[in-house]
């Protein structure tokens, strides 16, 4: 079937850290090519994405960073937005799982399965954290896997083996809030019944046979091994409010809400959204890392058939993970590449790392980025093949022509077959494209520059000028075509080297994919531009320093983790500081608290009155060495009990990483107590 129009959408990012180059590498560059691709045809697209602010992710980075869940996403949402656009990912829309269209639309969506029974209601018994008060949904626990052993799974998928898990399958469970072993406890929820709509999904995915084998084989083993009913509420409270009495306290399962996010953030983008979801004559498409298959490929497309309107995926294009010099990225070791960085520290450079991402995309298995190969592709094939072609051709014509096209005098035997050759190029890289193998489509590009290149190293134009300008005016008028015909196939991959080219060449804007099948584009006597280089050279100074930076965070990594200090908390203002009443005092009674192992109950001489204070120093001190010892104690902490006892203020101590404490205290003899700490 020929399709009317398309919809693109890119994994939506979760909004817990920035964007590094494996996710570049996995779906946001492929993606983009792709629509880039589609636009240059005249297709009718909508590239789709947005952040993914709910879910446990996020929740958790909220926690370690002590502040609210709604300002991690707040911060991120920016910082990937501004990356993405900035590396020239062409969204049609980049929206959030936050806003209020999203949240209207997901709920009204669980709404829907709800009206129609297709949720089953279950009581089950779910892991609960005692300590933290709390109900642990997919990442608050971490486990072993019980299919590949990994130790460090969590609630609701292994990263290592890719299964999806319920978090009661997991072997010694631990909380990811406090490390306690969780209890069980009874709570209700709404699954959606796969193992029910086993048939309708297998028939499915049955009828695509030609997606990626990575998919297509991943999928068959989860239908093999019977899908089961899958919970699509959490007791947790960051994320979409379920939307039915009785729901208190739920939200919507992070993996429901989210691919709706393709759905609201279509809505953003335009009125006409039904089209791009609910017209058969669009084709569907998500582009998506491997760790992803199943949502996209099952659970998704279940939601969708379950509420019947929508029209299903065409294809799942999901790539394989990127490694970073040989190890697996990783956000909290800060082993990656961060987009951002590189975008500050490469300026202009883009399409370097598009370049390189693209001829190394892991699309059929893992593969792995290396500085040494950025700065060889960037070299040996940017600046060598490309660049160096586009160069001499122009700079050639300004020299012999004042930067006029030549007339074509005479073809020569060779010279119609070049031109042949060209004209195939657009069919060749498009049927790569189309069947979302980047990495060939791009090694076609190359393979024009290169024709271009031999095209003038066989020709010699620098040294036939002298004997026959006749025929240096033939081989320079093609070596321009082709340069031109290079600035339309180029656009997909390097964006911005192809409007830097378009402008050199004074090319007509607008120009589409089909005018690169003709070798005519340029006419005689057309004036091109100034020629500047598209690509300079990596020196290996910036490579033994990027390769450094790498080292340095591995090396903090282990310091970290040996030292365990803890995260920085957020900033506040002078004013929350100044709030704090702290104090010079001087210690004149201390003992034991009875049946207790670590707290003294001391007498505080603090200037202002003497006050009782319990503290948790008696690991570090015994009560006959500390007294007449001056401290610093907070003294406006609201009283509280401890072990019976009222404690009026608290002793501020240092710890260092064996959990030994150590008086904070001034330095000099003659402070007088009472006086301020600040
Ligand atoms: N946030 C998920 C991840 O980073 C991807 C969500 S894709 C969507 O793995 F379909 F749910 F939006
Ligand atoms: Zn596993």
């Amino acid at each position: 079937m020929k399709f009317k129009r398309h919809t693109v959408t890119a994994a939506l990012p979760y909004a817990n850290g920035p964007v590094h180059i494996g996710h570049l590498a996995g779906c946001y560059l492929p993606a983009d090519i792709y629509v880039r691709y589609l636009r240059s045809k005249g297709e009718d697209v909508k590239f789709i994405c947005g952040s993914d602010e709910h879910g446990v992710p996020i929740t958790i980075k909220a926690k370690k960073e002590g502040i609210t869940p709604q300002q991690v996403v707040d911060k991120y949402h920016k910082i990937m937005g501004d990356a993405f656009k900035e590396f020239g990912v062409s969204f049609d829309v980049y929206s959030r799982t936050s806003a209020k269209v999203h949240h209207e639309t997901a709920s009204e969506f669980f709404k829907t399965l709800y009206d129609k029974g297709v949720f089953t209601e279950e009581i089950t018994e779910q892991y609960f954290d005692e300590k933290a008060n709390q109900f642990l949904a997919d990442r608050y626990i971490v486990g072993t896997c019980p299919k590949c052993g990994n130790e460090n799974a969590y609630g609701d998928q292994c990263e290592k083996c890719g299964s999806t898990l319920n978090a009661t399958d997991l072997i010694n469970p631990k909380s990811a809030l406090s490390g306690e072993k969780p209890i069980l406890k009874k709570t209700k929820n709404w699954f959606l019944p796969l193992d029910k709509m086993q048939p309708q999904i297998e028939a499915f995915i049955d009828s695509h046979k030609e997606w990626k084998s990575n998919v297509f084989g991943q999928c068959k083993s989860w239908l093999n091994s019977g899908l089961q009913p899958r919970a699509m509420t959490r007791d947790l409270d960051w994320g979409v409010k379920v939307p039915v009495d009785g729901a208190e306290g739920k939200v919507l399962y992070v993996w429901f809400d989210a691919p709706i996010g393709y759905i609201s953030a279509t809505k953003d983008l335009t009125p006409d959204w039904e089209k791009y979801w609910k017209d058969k004559e669009t084709k569907l498409v998500h582009f998506i890392g491997k760790d992803n298959i199943v949502f996209h490929c099952i659970i998704f497309p279940a939601m969708l058939m379950a509420e019947g309107s929508y029209i299903l995926p065409e294809n799942v294009p999901a790539n394989e993970f990127l490694n970073l010099e040989g190890d697996k990225i990783s956000t909290s070791r800060n082993w990656a590449v961060w987009l951002h960085e590189y975008l500050l520290e490469f300026k202009d450079k883009q399409d370097v790392l598009r370049y390189t991402l693209c001829a190394n995309a892991p699309e059929t298995k893992d593969n792995d980025f290396t500085w040494k190969d950025f700065q060889a592709k960037n070299n040996n094939e940017l600046v060598a093949i490309l660049g160096n072609f586009v160069n001499r051709t122009l700079v050639l014509t300004h020299k012999y022509y004042n930067g006029k096209v030549p007339v074509a005098a005479e073809y020569t035997k060779g010279d119609i077959i070049l031109l042949e050759e060209i004209s195939k190029f657009p069919a060749k890289i498009a049927a790569s494209i189309e069947q979302y193998r980047f990495r060939e489509a791009l090694a076609e590009l190359m393979n024009l520059a290169r024709l271009g290149n031999k095209y003038l190293a066989d020709n010699e134009p620098w040294i036939l000028i002298k004997t026959d300008e006749k025929r240096v005016q033939t081989i320079m008028n093609l070596s321009l075509q082709i340069s031109a015909n290079l600035t339309i196939l180029m656009e997909p991959f390097l964006p911005f080297t192809s409007k830097k080219l378009g402008a050199m060449l004074n090319l007509n804007e607008g120009l589409k994919w089909i005018d690169a099948t003709r070798t005519d584009l340029l006419l005689p006597g057309h004036q091109i531009n100034t020629a500047s280089l598209l690509f300079d050279k990596v020196e290996d100074e910036i490579i033994v320093a990027q390769v450094q930076k790498l080292a340095d965070s591995k090396k903090m990594n282990e310091l970290n983790s040996t030292s365990e200090i803890e995260v920085p908390k957020s900033d506040i203002t002078f004013d929350d500081f100044s709030k704090m009443d702290i104090r010079v005092g001087t210690i004149i009674e201390a003992e034991r608290v009875p049946k207790t192992d670590k707290l003294l109950k001391l007498l505080i001489d603090t200037g202002i009155d003497k006050r009782t204070v319990v503290s948790g120093i008696a690991g570090s001190y015994k009560p006959e060495e500390i007294i007449g010892q001056q401290v610093s104690i907070l003294v406006n902490l609201a009283p509280r009990k401890i072990k019976g006892i009222e404690s009026q203020g608290m002793i501020l101590m240092a710890e260092n990483n064996k959990g030994e404490l150590s008086f904070v205290a001034p330095t000099k003899a003659d402070m007088n107590n009472g006086g301020s700490v600040k």
